[in-house]
């Protein structure tokens, strides 16, 4: 049985995937810090993308780009003049929303607002009586534009210094760079830059908790091409995306593309990525065909040539991008909600379970000693063995049924047991957690045992 939000939520927490941010001092909203098995998690879904994206495609390059920009960059990118959100706020209880999310969820996605102008958004909601989701009146301030770019300040006084913003996505990082990479590695067209970093952007509407952060990580690839072959581009990359969620264990039924229908006047076509959360259908990924806009803009704010010689034909030209951008906390957060459930058992018992694939999931294997008192020494000798090659957990402590099922509700596959048998014939129980069956195996054959299930 697939669990709800709050329960999701509850799990996160309770078993050390991720927690509230700043908790003790009552948090910050939509800040959230990863434990001990989230950031497992989430270093195994970045290995697997940084794998299909940067290591295996021919001529892709990863890079790792400052967070902090000189902030004409984002002068260049359009950032500072219209990242924004359309707020309103509720009169009568103080609440804060978006304007565009009011009217999709009150039309049921019957009205797309992302086609709505700002004077059409506050005529929807007058002449609809649209409600406050809170206190269910209809009493919203006129809606006002509201920047998402944090600023901070470099230098000794306020007076002195220069603003600067935290990025608001990797992508730019990759841009500006995109020559340097061009240069050092003499990548010839088409060619990929990937980034895995963090972004920040002041989003001050409720989050759906990690959905919607303050501070996330995008996993970012740019592929750089000629003009006229950047369509073709764009539907493999489609394709690649929804590729990347399949191969982390979501079923394709609960993935779906949504082909936006109101475009950047710079972009030629873009579309979502959605997956089916508990809350609804929401964008995990965003596959844009951003033409040779970002680097025309970057040439002409920063006065660089940003032009690309082609040795075959000796033209220079600016390329177009093809942007493939993943949210990382999104695509852990469809793991989670994917992979928790209760599961009834064939005796009528239940168990809690998260069937997280083993290449994603935080341990590979837990190591239990049957008694600790004579067994304890083998099973640490076990331990230090395997954890050369996998991460592993070690439980000593409770009956081995209520260890099974504590590996089960944090989705180890597999869990290896000591018994008495173990110090005579050098051999230990397998137990695999989605069917439950045990084998008996050679510890000498437990490390190729677990690396095929993990690579199956
Ligand atoms: N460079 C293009 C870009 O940043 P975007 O659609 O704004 O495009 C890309 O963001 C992805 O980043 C989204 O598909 C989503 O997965 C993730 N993302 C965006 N805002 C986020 C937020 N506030 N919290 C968590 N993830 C977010």
């Amino acid at each position: 049985m697939a669990k709800t939000m709050d329960e999701i939520v509850a799990h996160c927490k309770n078993t050390g995937f991720i927690f509230a941010g700043s908790e003790i001092y009552g948090g910050l909203a939509n800040s959230w810090d990863y434990g001990p098995l989230g950031v497992e998690l989430k270093n195994n879904i970045k290995k697997l993308w940084w794998e299909k994206f940067v290591q295996r495609r021919e001529n892709s390059y990863g890079i790792d780009c400052a967070i902090l920009m000189n902030p004409r960059v984002w002068e260049a990118s359009g950032h500072v003049a219209s990242f924004s959100d359309p707020l309103v706020d509720c009169k009568e209880c103080k609440a804060r929303f978006r304007a565009d999310n009011l009217i999709s969820d009150f039309s049921k996605g019957e009205v797309n607002a992302d086609l709505l102008t700002k004077e059409e958004m506050s005529d929807y909601l007058e002449k609809n009586h649209v409600p406050c989701p809170i206190c269910k009146k209809s009493n919203f301030t006129p809606i006002r534009e509201f920047n998402l770019l944090f600023q901070t300040h470099r230098g000794v006084t306020k007076e002195s210094g220069l603003d600067i913003y935290l990025r608001p996505e990797t992508a730019q990082g990759e841009y500006v760079n995109f020559l340097n990479v061009q240069r050092t590695m003499r990548a010839k067209l088409p060619f990929g830059i990937g980034q895995i970093g963090k972004a920040f952007r002041n989003e001050i509407t409720p989050g759906n908790f990690t959905f919607r952060q303050i501070e996330f990580e995008q996993m970012e690839y740019q592929w750089l091409c000629h003009e006229g072959q950047d369509e073709k581009y764009y539907e493999e990359f489609k394709k690649a995306s929804k590729e990347f969620f399949l191969s982390m264990g979501i079923p394709e039924d609960k993935l779906r593309y949504h082909d936006h229908d109101k475009l950047a006047f710079y972009a030629k076509a873009a579309c979502d990525l959605q997956y089916k959360f508990p809350f609804g259908w929401d964008e995990v990924n965003g596959i844009h065909n951003r033409t040779n806009y970002d680097l025309t803009r970057h040439q002409e704010f920063s006065g660089k040539s940003m032009e690309y010689l082609d040795p075959v034909t000796n033209e220079k030209f600016i390329p177009y991008i093809i942007e493939n951008s993943y949210g990382l906390d999104r695509a852990i957060l469809a793991v989670i909600c994917n992979s928790y459930e209760s599961e009834e058992l064939k005796n009528g018992e239940v168990r809690e379970v998260m069937h997280i694939i083993p290449k994603l999931a935080p341990f590979k294997v837990a190591v239990l000693p049957l008694v600790k008192k004579d067994l304890s020494d083998k099973a640490h000798e076990i331990f230090e063995n395997l954890s050369k090659d996998f991460r592993v957990a070690y439980d000593e402590t409770g009956s081995i049924g209520k260890r099974y099922r504590r590996q089960d509700q944090i989705g180890t596959p597999l869990c290896v047991t000591i018994d008495y048998e173990t110090l005579e014939t050098q051999t230990v129980t397998i137990r695999d957690r989605d069917s439950m069956k045990q084998d008996r195996i050679k510890i000498s054959e437990l490390k190729d045992y677990i690396n095929n299930i993990i690579n199956k």
